[in-house]
């Protein structure tokens, strides 16, 4: 354990604490006795400059572009490895063998059904209600049918209900896909792999038999991989929250999802798409740079910047790579969005505001133009982004949970309210 110490003067009295290397990546300060010492807080919203939590799982070099999911560069894994040994190699922090993962495949895929009274949770909303309301409803009523699996302290309720997650999410986001656009649902099939029985599940009828297309299968496990996890997101952050006072898993995931759902987090690619349609053709683009840069103007464009790429976001470049491929694959040769996409990055990474403010295009950026190659319609955008995140959420919960270190999350604040005053009667106001 390192010997640094970093001192901090307040108030004529000087106070020192320990400081923590990491394997990789900034040494954090370690203030737990700070307001016991000082009697002051530290401040920092939005948490620019706060490390909450110890973890192994993955990395993240934003100047350098780099993200690694432990250990492992995320470029390798979505060129080499598949969705499944990606959610192995998260969970329990090694690539699986041959066994492992026949045997991990075979849990999931024998967990992908939901319990038959579920689907009247569909029914009750509205066919127009956002996929994203159904996600935050539907996941958090898996706590009511699952009871076998919501005590924490049990090490194999644990497993089984991160298994049930991370095979439920796909069958539960068709379902919600299927009811907004009024088609039967389609059960979840043993015989094909995860992201063939996804679009299988989405883009299947009743009428006639559906081949899975093997290039859109392996496009979508690779969007499900730069998806999984990425270090103390703000959904990560809130399913970490909320698993610190003890409440069940499912809960926990649902409000991940909730959090997700932001178009300044995971809504951003719906967003994109959003914005790259409204936008509409490449002669329109100056317009909407000049307000993205203009403070009194709202817009911002997205799919652009991130709180810790400062460079350019790894996962987009893959994205980007999976998109062509998509669009080729459909003979798609002048995607109208695509062409106003690039021109778009082409400008801004050429425009001062964004090359001094280091805003370069994030996973968001191209995802929505794949998502929608894919036959996917925009408000199923961030559900896809849960189903792939749901096991970066249970695998930070699952460190959380096992780590004997663990207790209640409950920052404090700056308070800038009334000071203490007397009531006054309604008769005398
Ligand atoms: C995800 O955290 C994660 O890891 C998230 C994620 C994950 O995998 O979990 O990577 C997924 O959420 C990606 C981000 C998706 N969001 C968007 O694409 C929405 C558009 N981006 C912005 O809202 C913004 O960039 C954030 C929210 C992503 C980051 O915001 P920060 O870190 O709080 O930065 P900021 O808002 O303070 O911006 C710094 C400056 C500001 O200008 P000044 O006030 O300093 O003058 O850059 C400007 C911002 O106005 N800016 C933008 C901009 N993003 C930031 N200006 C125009 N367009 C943008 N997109």
């Amino acid at each position: 354990m390192s010997t640094k110490t970093a001192t901090l003067t307040y108030d004529n009295k000087s106070v020192e604490f320990p400081v923590h290397g990491g394997s990789i990546g900034p040494d954090v300060i370690d203030i737990q006795a700070l307001y016991g010492e000082s009697g002051a807080f530290t401040y920092d919203p939005g948490f620019t400059s706060t490390a909450s939590c110890e973890s192994a799982i993955t990395y993240i070099d934003g100047d350098e572009g780099v993200l690694l999911y432990r250990g492992y560069p995320i470029e390798q894994l979505a060129k080499d490895g598949d969705f499944l040994e990606t959610c192995y190699l998260l969970l329990y922090g090694e690539l699986p063998t041959k066994a492992q993962k026949e045997d991990f495949d075979h849990r999931v895929t024998y967990h992908t059904m939901l319990h038959e009274q579920m689907m009247r949770f569909f029914t009750g909303f509205r066919r127009d209600a956002h996929p994203m309301a159904i996600m935050v409803g539907v996941v958090g009523a898996l706590s009511a049918f699952y009871h076998d699996s919501t005590d924490i302290s049990d090490p194999h309720q644990r497993m089984v209900a991160s298994l049930r997650m991370i095979a439920k999410m796909p069958t539960i986001a068709a379902m919600a896909y299927k009811y907004s656009i009024g088609q039967p649902f389609v059960y979840p099939r043993n015989d094909l792999g995860y992201a063939s029985n996804f679009l299988h599940m989405c883009f299947a009828v009743p009428a006639e038999e559906y081949k899975v297309s093997k290039t859109f299968a392996k496009a979508m496990d690779r969007i499900f991989i730069l998806h999984a996890d990425h270090e103390q997101n703000a959904s990560t952050s809130t399913v970490r929250l909320a698993g610190s006072s003890g409440a069940n898993p499912f809960a926990c995931i649902a409000a991940g999802i909730a959090c997700l759902w932001g178009p300044a987090h995971g809504g951003a690619n719906e967003a994109a798409l959003n914005m790259l349609d409204e936008i509409g053709t490449v002669d329109n683009i100056p317009e909407y740079v000049r307000r993205a840069k203009d403070r009194d103007d709202p817009f911002r464009l997205m799919g652009f910047g991130h709180r810790v790429y400062k460079s350019y976001d790894p996962r987009a470049k893959i994205m980007q790579e999976t998109c062509h491929e998509v669009l080729d694959e459909l003979g798609i040769k002048d995607d109208p969005l695509l062409e106003v996409a690039m021109e778009l990055e082409r400008i801004a990474l050429e425009d001062e505001y964004f090359v001094e403010k280091r805003l370069y295009p994030n996973v968001d950026f191209y995802s929505g133009i794949t998502l929608k190659a894919l036959g996917f319609p925009t408000t199923m955008f961030t559900v896809l982004f849960s189903l792939a995140r749901t096991v970066g959420w249970i695998a930070q919960w699952k460190e959380m949970i096992e780590d004997p270190r663990q207790k209640i999350g409950r920052p404090r604040q700056l308070y800038v309210g009334e000071t203490e005053r007397n009531y006054v009667p309604l008769s005398q106001r």
